[in-house]
């Protein structure tokens, strides 16, 4: 038997349900409302109109009970609601990973995209069920409902890897997802 720092967990079932975006048995379930977005949309004063007025939840993150622990594989389920703030596609917040480790995403359900950057090259990959989206190490990302039903993926990680959000508040996202008459464009990041 290796020898291990932390113990990995058993070997486990997990009863995936692509169309209910659920995993079970369930671990920990994240919530952002809007008020969790501070700095995130371009329009600081629509955002905070929206924080300060409903707060809406804006997205949820449904994980399996596999830790986020070095070698582990652990497996989470994002739902994204649909809508916009000062125009801007409702997203995560997006992050890095500081251990610059892949990852992968697996679209479940409604229309999104996934948005890369590396701190000079932006890359889009449209999201949609049964496809799957590969963040190649040093890629922050960042996930974008474009639809008008809510977005759902499953995303599947090295249980190390970490979570940087503090990069994307100081080098952004390259461009930002804006709502048109037919649908998405990509704009230039300005603040
Ligand atoms: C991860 C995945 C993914 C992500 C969620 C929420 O590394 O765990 O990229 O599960 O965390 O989609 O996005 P934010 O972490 O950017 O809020
Ligand atoms: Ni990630």
């Amino acid at each position: 038997m290796p020898e291990f720092a932390a113990q990995p967990v058993p070997p486990m079932r997990i009863a995936f349900d692509a169309a209910a975006a659920t995993l079970s048995p369930e671990g920990p379930t994240l919530t952002r409302r809007m008020s969790d977005l501070e700095g995130l949309f371009a329009d600081h004063d629509a955002w905070r109109d929206a924080a300060e007025g409903e707060n809406p939840v804006v997205y949820s993150v449904v994980s399996s009970p596999v830790p986020e622990e070095d070698r582990e594989l652990p497996q989470s389920i994002t739902t994204i609601q649909p809508g916009t703030t000062g125009g801007e596609f409702w997203m995560t917040k997006g992050h890095q990973h500081p251990n610059h480790q892949g990852e992968i995403y697996l679209g479940l359900h409604g229309a999104g995209g996934l948005l890369m950057f590396d701190g000079e090259r932006t890359e889009w990959i449209d999201m949609a069920p049964g496809v799957i989206g590969y963040i190649p190490p040093g890629w922050a990302h960042r996930s974008v409902n474009v639809g008008d039903e809510p977005y759902s993926f499953l995303a599947v990680y090295p249980g190390g890897a970490g979570h940087d959000y503090g990069w994307v508040l100081e080098h952004g996202m390259g461009h930002r997802v804006i709502a048109g008459d037919s649908g998405f464009s990509l704009t230039d990041y300005t603040r």
